[in-house]
């Protein structure tokens, strides 16, 4: 019942013939420094035994534009589909680590696994990242801040897939002192 979540599409495999995609929720950062990352994945995923024997995976954030892929992925098996193929996706080599990034995602986390915990149902892959992939496209310019909001990322809550909403706040905006109003 922790809601909203990301609904990111993880990449996986060594070769060409391995490539696979699944969709993922259950994911999320844990570490700062080192910067750590965790999937859990059901050992019945065809992805499973791939993440398992190479031990390295890409987390790739999905948008509005990647809404049909990210879940056609979360209910088709690579076992019967070459998801790269169907979904028009284009595998790009990664800096690090041997799976493919997804060129189509405004970012890729190429990740490490350093453990796995056979928690129940899903196994959590717990991994450091080694490398973030960034589109430029997102970078201001001027500031070279990055907005990843541009890209209209995904959310998903109860089974179903939302854009994010109306700006609230940023952060520490809480206990942030008002501007006195000047009087000239
Ligand atoms: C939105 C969404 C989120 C999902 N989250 C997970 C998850 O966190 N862990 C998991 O094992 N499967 C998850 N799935 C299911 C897998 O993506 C799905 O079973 C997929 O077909 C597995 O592909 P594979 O057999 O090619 O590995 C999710 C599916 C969707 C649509």
């Amino acid at each position: 019942m922790i809601y909203p979540v990301p609904a990111v599409m993880v990449s996986c495999g060594s070769s060409p013939e391995e490539y696979n995609i699944l969709t993922v929720s259950w994911t999320g950062t844990i570490c700062t420094e080192p910067a750590m990352c965790y999937i859990s994945v059901r050992p019945s995923r065809h992805s499973y035994e791939t993440i398992r024997k190479n031990g390295e995976y890409v987390i790739n954030l999905t948008t509005a534009d990647l809404a049909f892929a990210t879940d056609w992925c979360g209910v088709k098996s690579g076992k019967d589909f070459n998801k790269f193929r169907e979904m028009k996706l284009t595998p790009v080599v990664a800096t690090k680590v041997n799976a493919p990034l997804i060129k189509e995602s405004p970012v890729n986390i190429e990740c490490v696994v350093k453990e796995i915990k056979e928690l129940g149902t899903h196994h959590m892959f717990i991994s450091e990242v080694v490398a973030v992939n960034a589109d430029k496209k997102y970078f201001d310019e001027k500031t070279g801040l990055f907005s990843l909001n541009d890209s209209q990322p995904l959310c998903y809550l109860h089974g179903k897939y939302y854009l994010t909403g109306e700006f609230i706040g940023k952060f520490g905006f809480s206990v942030q002192k008002k501007k006195k109003k000047t009087t000239s």
